[in-house]
């Protein structure tokens, strides 16, 4: 897309997945606000979404988005000043189709009034869904949008919610800064390991630039455990996937906030080398004792060890599969546990994992064996 955004997977919040369309500018202030004070901001979680529902179900007389004045009686201009105030970056949500999702208007055939409307408003971020797209094809219908945004002058990330229609890893490159590769995300761990086996799949078409979005985050909503939120977010940050938290970040547990603030993991996510993480290797009953791995800056990998089954395992792995000569020595560090595990591992490292959990770790290798001896 070349609009110089996206060197790294973009990270902030959404208001869908745990508000849907119970949203007004109160929770959006709010939720701003709550990633100051917790210091999420700080750690990159600079965009705060808006998804569906913010708007009127009709355009204006001259043919404009409103914003509803019971939700957003100030507008949304306001609410980019505000929310810019406090160094952070407004994310706006439309359609590719006649309608959105939940039956606002949508922009298809507006996109040029309507980017000029968001670019008015100071909006830095746009997510473009797919509902009521009469048929049209998606490699048709978004890129007027992009053409539309860079048309106004003003800088606006371009996130595509095509739901994975048409392979989007293979032509949404030039189109958008991220795509979707799947259906939406549920809270539960079906919804999310299924997700990431498909995410997979398009690991190759990522890099900064575009991403591959396989859907926003649902660490902190309940629907799973907590060695399960924390596969699901350090699946996700391996896989360079964006980090949009989507709960309520006024009201977390410390456990959520132990998982989303994880430092060592966001780096992964951010690193600069942008490559991303795939499945390396599955073994074991239905292949669920998993080894997943990519490279990072200055020849280290990360490596994740992800116990699928339903009981706890030793899961290895061994320097080939990681694409490492078995006469490596490797220092490892573990990403939850914050702290070096080994300092000499030769060629291969275990741990024992328990049921649905994913340990994660960096590998540097530190010298050959036979240098050494
Ligand atoms: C479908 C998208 O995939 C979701 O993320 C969300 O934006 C809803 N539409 C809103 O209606």
């Amino acid at each position: 897309l070349g609009n110089g955004l996206a060197n790294t997977p973009q990270m902030g919040w959404n208001s869908w997945n745990f508000f849907g369309c119970d949203i007004d500018e109160k929770v959006i202030k709010e939720t701003a606000d709550a990633l100051i004070s917790t210091g999420l901001a700080n750690l990159g979680y600079t965009y705060v979404n808006i998804d569906d529902c913010w708007s009127m179900p009709s355009r204006d007389s001259d043919g404009q988005l409103v914003p509803d004045p019971k939700t957003f009686p100030s507008g949304i201009k306001a609410l980019a000043d505000y929310v810019h105030s406090e160094g952070l970056k407004l994310g706006i949500y439309s359609d590719a189709g006649d309608f959105t999702c939940q039956k606002r208007p949508g922009s298809l055939k507006h996109e040029y009034d309507d980017a000029a409307l968001f670019a008015s408003w100071g909006v830095d971020y746009l997510k473009y869904d797919n509902c009521f797209n009469l048929g049209i094809e998606p490699e048709e219908r978004y890129p007027p949008m992009r053409d539309a945004i860079n048309a106004t002058g003003h800088t606006i990330f371009y996130s595509l919610c095509e739901w994975g229609v048409n392979d989007p890893a293979l032509w949404a490159g030039k189109i958008g800064n991220s795509w979707r590769t799947t259906n939406d995300i549920n809270d539960s761990w079906a919804s999310m390991t299924e997700i990431v086996d498909i995410n997979d799949n398009w690991a190759a078409y990522a890099g900064p630039g575009g991403w591959n979005d396989p859907d926003m985050l649902e660490v902190g909503n309940g629907g799973m455990t907590y060695q399960e939120y924390r596969a699901h977010f350090s699946i996700w940050a391996l896989m360079k996937s964006p980090l949009l938290i989507g709960c309520d970040v006024r009201n977390m547990n410390a456990e959520t906030f132990e998982i989303l603030s994880n430092e060592e993991v966001i780096a992964v996510n951010q690193d600069p080398l942008g490559v991303q993480g795939r499945k390396v290797l599955a073994y074991g009953p239905d292949g669920c004792y998993q080894i997943w791995a990519g490279p990072l800056s200055g020849q280290r990998l990360v490596v994740a060890l992800w116990n699928r089954c339903s009981k706890t395992a030793t899961i290895t792995a061994k320097w080939p599969s990681l694409g490492l000569e078995s006469s490596f020595i490797v220092s490892v560090r573990d990403l939850w546990k914050h702290e070096f595990v080994s300092q000499n591992s030769k060629s291969s490292f275990s741990a024992q994992v328990d049921a649905h959990a994913c340990e994660m770790y960096i590998f540097t290798p530190t010298m050959e064996t036979r240098s050494a001896t």
